[in-house]
């Protein structure tokens, strides 16, 4: 038998530059990504990530401002008597010295702040008051309340 050359050569062409990058990059990322999410090494771990976004919606909720942003707003506060003479006026008055509600320029069992007066109209009160949420929402409870306020806190003329 005798080597006879068949044409076929190996070939030594290197491998492109741009395949080699990739592959390296490739490499490289896999390590770093087993790293950074296998928890015994890095400390990763989703129970970690959902406390940390927890706790920064928890922080934004209460920044939620319960301040009255309409309070002493003459324009909030001729719609807010509008809004009191429609849902409000048949329990607590025409003057908002009270009837079926009570009286709402004394004093007031569930609190005085902005946030305590929000909540009573809002989400309404145990003993009779319903709550106008759904149907006022979060800018017209405010302007009734500044209506009340104007009223209750400020002497104004019902
Ligand atoms: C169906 C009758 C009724 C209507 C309508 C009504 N209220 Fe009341 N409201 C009551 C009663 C009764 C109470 C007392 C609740 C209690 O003592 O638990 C009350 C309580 C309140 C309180 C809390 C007072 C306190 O002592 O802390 C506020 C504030 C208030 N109402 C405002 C309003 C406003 C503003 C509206 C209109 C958007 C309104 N209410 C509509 C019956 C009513």
């Amino acid at each position: 038998m005798s080597d006879t050359f068949d044409g076929i050569k190996e070939g030594h062409s290197r491998i492109p530059k741009g395949v080699m990058v990739l592959f390296i990059g490739l490499a490289a990322w896999a390590v770093w990504y087993v790293f950074s999410f296998t928890p015994t090494f890095s400390g990763w771990s989703q129970g970690k990530i959902y406390e940390e976004r927890l706790a920064s919606s928890r922080a934004a909720v209460k920044e939620i401002p319960y301040e009255n942003p309409y309070e002493k707003d003459p324009k909030a506060i001729a719609e807010g008597k509008g809004i009191y003479e429609a849902n409000c006026a048949s329990c607590h008055g025409a003057n908002l010295k009270g009837g079926v509600g009570n009286d709402l320029t004394a004093h007031f069992k569930y609190g005085e702040t902005d946030k305590d007066k929000y909540l009573s109209i809002f989400s309404g009160r145990g003993g009779g008051m319903p709550g106008f949420g759904d149907q006022l929402g979060r800018d017209r409870t405010w302007k009734v309340l500044a209506y009340m306020d104007s009223v209750r806190e400020y002497g104004m003329k019902p």
